[in-house]
C-alpha cells in the first residue's frame, strides 16, 4: 500500500465529531506519513483558539484562515490531513483537496450527537438548539461530503484501527482508474 499510494496525501472530511483526527493519526502511522489537523494549525498560526477566532473574526475570517492553511499543506507529499467539518463549503478548497485522496467519514447524526454531548469547543454548536443546528449543518453539507473519493460508513462500535483499515482497503480502487491509463 505504501508503494501504491506513492506519497499522495489523504484528506479526511466529515462532520465535527466524526473522528477525523483519531482515524487520521492511525492512518499516518500505518502509511509512515506525517499527520496534520487544519484546526490545530489555524490555532497555532493565529495564536488563538478556534472559539476566539470565530468570536473575533467571525466564521468568514475563520474560513479564510482554513483555506490559507489548506493551500500551504497541499504542495507537500506524504501527509494525512484531518480537516475541519466545514472545509467542504468553499469551492476553492476542493481545488486543493483534489490534489490528494478525499475520504469522508460518514457518521450517523445520533452517533455525532452522543460524541459531541457537552462539547464547548465548537462555536457553531453554541446555539439554543445545538442538535437542530447539527442536523441542519449535516443536511446542508451531505452533497458536498459526497464529492469525496472514498466514503466510509462509520458505526458507533467501529474502532479507529478498523476504520483506518477500511480506508486503506478502499484506496486501490480510487487509484485504479489513473493507473489503468498508463
Ligand atoms: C467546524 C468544525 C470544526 C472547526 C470549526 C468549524 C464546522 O472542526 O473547524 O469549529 O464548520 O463543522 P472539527 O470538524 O474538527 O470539529
Amino acid at each position: 500500500m505504501v508503494q501504491l499510494i506513492k506519497g499522495i496525501n489523504l484528506y479526511l472530511v466529515g462532520m465535527m465529531g466524526a473522528g477525523k483526527s483519531t482515524v487520521g493519526r492511525v492512518l499516518a502511522r500505518e502509511l509512515g506519513y506525517r499527520f496534520f489537523d487544519t484546526d490545530d494549525l489555524i490555532a497555532q498560526i493565529a495564536g488563538k483558539s478556534i472559539t476566539e477566532i470565530f468570536a473575533e473574526a467571525g466564521e468568514d475570517g475563520f474560513r479564510d484562515l482554513e483555506t490559507q492553511v489548506l493551500s500551504q499543506l497541499c504542495p507537500y507529499k506524504n501527509l494525512v490531513v484531518a480537516t475541519g467539518g466545514g472545509i467542504v463549503l468553499r469551492q476553492k478548497n476542493w481545488s486543493y483537496l483534489h490534489h490528494g485522496i478525499v475520504v469522508w467519514l460518514d457518521v450517523p447524526l445520533d452517533v455525532l450527537q452522543a460524541r459531541l454531548q457537552g462539547d464547548g469547543t465548537r462555536p457553531l454548536l453554541q446555539d439554543p438548539d445545538p442538535w437542530g443546528k447539527l442536523r441542519s449543518l449535516l443536511d446542508q453539507r451531505l452533497h458536498l461530503y459526497a464529492q469525496a473519493d472514498v466514503k466510509i460508513k462509520v458505526s458507533a462500535e467501529a474502532t479507529p484501527e478498523h476504520l483506518a483499515q477500511q480506508v486503506l482497503t478502499a484506496i486501490p480502487q480510487v487509484l485504479k482508474p489513473a493507473t489503468d491509463h498508463i
